[in-house]
């Protein structure tokens, strides 16, 4: 035993003295951009060396941008001191029909009342937003000059402040000049926006910590999105107390679009992949590629989604498992906030923006929808299928945080692994199994892949590079998706 230690204690004392020596044979640096044969830009920028002369094609730096967050049991009731912190005495409110009805809502509108906040309501928020319900609003917020502006809502309705708080600053430009390229022009964004407090109601989206809006552009039949750190909100008020009113359903799809914001946000390709260098700082996109900060997030928000995901839905009073799930939902958000999200989101605005019938339960909308979170999860498990040839061991990693056993899983099955793991989840969880049960056919499949192609902003960060013929495929195994 003393002679293990001892052992084990030399063996150390060589190890220093042979870093000591390599440390000072690479002038103090004993990373791979040494060893002949490894050109700069393939290394992580720890590893590089720039210099103002190196002409560099991928990124060299991230950045982490976030609302300010506050968490707190009852934390709705402090939004009137914040106003008036900020200055702020008239705002607009943005939430939707059927939340007005709901707890959160009532706490929101007294919280402004104690504290002598005017306010006008919009409750004309569409449950899954397009262009036509965003311009509605974005033409209330110019009539009615506000100070601010707070939201109440799932991501429908944070979504729908953040662009009318956008074209307030910006009433002379046009909706697409701000939307991501290439279908709008992805102009910068270089006016202070008023302040804008989101009161999540769903434990999903994120919205709330993002520069993100998501709507479905009627002309392409298909979601796209604003991008944009200046978009995030002022102050997100994470109260857990206004996700207890969640319907089954919403609760459901919400969290399994936290679970892909972690395992999409955890696989997109790295940073110091993406390209180009920005030539300024500010056009670095908020979607920057997984980098070691959005990590962090995806895995904590991971470990909570093991723990709490199903509890949280099968009791839906089970407070501290809903508590959980909406601060997975700020884990998430930071993480993908940062990183950004790939072919599950990618595929999922093409399968949204062309529902047909398809109208959940638990949703109160007058239009078909396929929630967000439905729609996300449908292609995962043929998505992290073909992940796993690129991305084995991050794979088997996210396998493990969901609970899957992983012990000798071998790196070609890595994909499998994930990908089974996640149809026994979505199988408890009493998805509807695949696209076909959504409405679609495979004729539908070159519609799906035409309408994915555009959405650059997501297929860039995905590790498979992205081919019409990788899209097909993944779409035509998410028809079914469980026997
Ligand atoms: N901006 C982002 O970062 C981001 C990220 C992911 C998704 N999104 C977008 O967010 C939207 C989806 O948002 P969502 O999943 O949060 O749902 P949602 O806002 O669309 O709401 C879904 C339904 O749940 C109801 N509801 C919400 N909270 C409730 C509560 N506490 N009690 C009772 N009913 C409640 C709503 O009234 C609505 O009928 C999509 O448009 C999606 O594209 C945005
Ligand atoms: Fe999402």
């Amino acid at each position: 035993m003393k002679r293990g230690i001892n052992i084990l204690r030399t063996r150390s004392r060589i190890e220093l003295i042979n870093d000591t020596l390599r440390a000072i044979a690479g002038n103090s640096c004993r990373c791979p951009a040494h060893s002949p044969g490894l050109s700069n830009s393939s290394l992580s920028p720890q590893h590089r060396h720039v210099s103002s002369s190196d002409n560099i094609s991928t990124d060299y730096a991230y950045e982490v941008a976030s609302s300010n967050v506050r968490i707190g049991r009852g934390a709705t009731r402090e939004v009137g001191k914040d106003l008036v912190n900020r200055g702020v005495k008239r705002v607009m409110l943005f939430t939707d029909k059927n939340l007005m009805l709901q707890t959160p809502f009532s706490a929101t509108e007294k919280a402004l009342r104690d504290e002598n906040i005017e306010f006008d309501v919009f409750s004309e928020v569409r449950v899954e937003p397009t262009d036509y319900s965003f311009k509605e609003a974005i033409d209330r917020a110019q009539l009615g000059q506000y100070e601010g502006f707070v939201a109440v809502g799932g991501g429908s309705v944070m979504d729908t402040a953040k662009v009318a708080r956008l074209f307030d600053m910006y009433p002379e430009k046009d909706f697409l000049d701000f939307v991501n390229q290439p279908i709008g022009k992805g102009e910068p964004i270089l006016r202070q926006l008023k302040p804008l407090i989101c009161i999540p109601t769903t434990s999903g989206t994120g919205s709330e910590t993002t520069g993100m809006a998501i709507f479905d552009l009627k002309s392409m039949n298909a979601k796209t999105g604003f991008s944009n750190r200046a978009l995030c909100p002022t102050l997100a008020i994470v109260d857990p107390l206004n996700t207890l009113s969640m319907p089954k359903n919403v609760a459901i799809y919400s969290g399994l679009d936290v679970l892909c914001h972690a395992c999409e946000s955890y696989t997109a390709i790295p940073y110091y992949k993406r390209s180009p260098v920005p030539v300024n700082p500010m056009l670095r996109p908020a979607h920057q590629g997984r980098n070691p900060i959005s990590d962090i997030w995806a895995v904590e928000a991971l470990k909570l989604i093991n723990k709490y995901f199903l509890r949280s839905v099968d009791t839906i009073e089970d407070e501290e498992a809903s508590a959980q799930m909406s601060f997975a939902s700020v884990l998430g958000g930071i993480g993908f906030g940062n990183a950004g999200v790939h072919l599950c989101h990618a595929i999922s605005y093409a399968i949204s923006g062309s529902v047909r019938k398809f109208c959940p339960p638990g949703y109160s909308p007058d239009h078909p929808i396929i929630p967000h979170g439905l729609s996300v999860i449908m292609t995962a498990p043929a998505v992290f299928n073909e992940i796993g040839y690129v991305e084995p061991d991050r794979c088997i990693q996210l396998a493990g945080l969901l609970g899957a056993r992983i012990n000798n899983i071998k790196t070609e099955d890595a994909g499998r692994c994930l990908s089974d793991h996640l149809c026994k989840l979505m199988n408890k969880l009493d998805i509807p199994n695949g696209l076909s049960a959504l409405g679609f056919s495979p004729e539908d499949i070159p519609m799906l892949v035409k309408k994915t192609l555009p959405q650059e902003r997501l297929t860039k960060l995905s590790s498979n590079p992205v081919t019409p013929s990788l899209l097909e495929s993944i779409i035509h195994k998410s028809m079914n998706v469980y026997n």
